[in-house]
């Protein structure tokens, strides 16, 4: 079998868990990670390009023979990464920067499912304030506001009164707070939401297990919105026919409207869907892994992932074969976050966790972990049932020693309590 220098592009937990699935192949020689971080830097060789420096990347790749390049987060994609690696001859695995305005572009990715029949909520797009503002206050409450792009997840309020909607349209399309102004208001939609990855090369999809992450900063989904809180997979609630059905009515028909579009996909498609009362609908379409999606879907993966970037890269077939146990994860983060926080408190007790330790935002200082970021650590645990999937990870959890840190505690509540 022949073997490849890899690089991995990104410094989070995401990363951290690719690293981790390519250091299982049996294909990797090499494994390198841009910038990574130190958690990430036990599994690969860290190099310090950061991730939207698109030229050292494509010259770094050449000059140590990388074979496969694997892209983590959606700043990288939107900045053309993938592009740049195609036109160089290199080969890389994400959507070109045309293929993810499935993320990128709200108003990309609402037009796209309507003209092709996905089910997803009911939406309107506006650049003009006054204009937005007769739609919304014609309409009912709550109500949902998307600010048009690449807003880090920040740029979504649902409102439940007029004075909420009209302070979020002001912020978006008048004081231009995010950038470009343009928005979506969108219908509002109840149920369980989980998120499903899948790989997609054109026409083909190969899809992950499901999983579903937790957004809110505290127990109960109270708090602020975070880039999420922990994870778990498999999702007990969804039935092998809302399966079934995500796959046929939603992932397989968009990866074949991209081809029709012109912008056929390559890389990991994520469904952010709903299961309401009408049916499973999209919330949003992620062009990349979900991050802390990944961190429990691929340890349960049992294939060798080199062969699925390979078969999606060059037309080739792979299968995907997963383990039965179940993972459930739990992010350790900054105090104050999502809001500002302190950095560079040293974290004690890694070499004590019995499971996994995906790091999410260190940065080594010697011999010492120190934290980087506002989400910090994501310990895993894995078991024959989710129940003891969460008990391990609370008991590792219980093993890291930080003054600054704190998780949530009820990870997987909507499968477990
Ligand atoms: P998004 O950035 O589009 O994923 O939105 C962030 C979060 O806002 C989602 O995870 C949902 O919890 C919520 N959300 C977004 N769109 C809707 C909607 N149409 N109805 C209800 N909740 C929504
Ligand atoms: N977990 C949500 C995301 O990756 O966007």
């Amino acid at each position: 079998m022949e073997q490849l220098n890899l690089l991995v592009i990104g410094s989070g937990g995401r990363e951290h868990a690719i690293v981790d699935a390519l250091s299982r192949s049996p294909q990797a020689a090499k494994i390198y990670a841009a910038p990574g971080n130190a958690g990430i830097a036990r599994q690969a060789e860290c190099v310090p390009i950061r991730e939207t420096e698109i030229d050292r990347l494509v010259a770094f790749a050449r000059e140590h023979a990388v074979g496969l390049t694997v892209v983590g987060p959606e700043a990288a994609l939107a900045a053309g990464v993938v592009d740049a690696f195609k036109r160089a001859g290199l080969r890389i695995f994400g959507p070109t920067q045309a293929a993810a305005r499935i993320e990128s572009s709200k108003e990309f990715a609402k037009e796209l499912m309507t003209r092709y029949g996905v089910p997803t909520a009911a939406f309107r797009a506006f650049t003009s304030y006054e204009e937005a503002r007769a739609y919304v206050a014609a309409g009912s409450f709550p109500t949902v506001l998307k600010y048009d792009g690449l807003a880090a997840g920040k740029g979504v309020v649902i409102a439940g009164t007029m004075e909420e909607a009209d302070a979020a349209l002001r912020d978006m399309l008048l004081d231009d707070k995010f950038g470009h102004g343009k928005v979506v208001v969108e219908e509002y939609l109840t149920g369980p939401e989980f998120s499903f990855m899948c790989f997609v090369s054109g026409e083909r999809v190969w899809p992950m297990q499901l999983a579903q992450d937790h957004k809110r900063a505290f127990d109960g989904d109270k708090g602020p919105n975070t880039g999420g809180m922990g994870a778990y997979s498999p999702l007990p609630f969804i039935t092998a026919e809302d399966e079934q059905y995500a796959l046929e009515r939603i992932l397989k028909p968009v990866a074949r409207a991209m081809v029709a579009e012109g912008c056929p996909f390559e890389g990991v498609l994520y469904g952010g869907l709903m299961k309401t009362p009408q049916g499973i609908k999209v919330i949003e379409f992620n062009a990349r892994f979900g991050d802390p999606e990944t961190e429990v879907v691929l340890p349960r993966l049992k294939s060798d992932i080199v062969d699925i970037f390979r078969a999606v890269a060059d037309g080739g077939d792979a299968e995907l074969v997963w383990h039965d146990f179940a993972t459930l994860g739990i992010v350790l983060a900054s105090k104050g976050y999502p809001g500002a926080y302190d950095k560079g408190i040293e974290i004690g007790g890694l070499d004590r966790v019995e499971g996994r330790v995906y790091h999410m935002g260190t940065r080594a200082d010697g011999d010492r972990v120190l934290t980087a970021g506002g989400r910090v650590l994501f310990v895993v645990g894995e078991g024959a049932t989710l129940a003891e999937a969460r008990a391990k990870a609370l008991a590792d959890v219980a093993r890291i020693d930080c003054d600054n840190l704190f998780h949530r505690t009820d990870i997987g509540h909507w499968a477990l309590d």
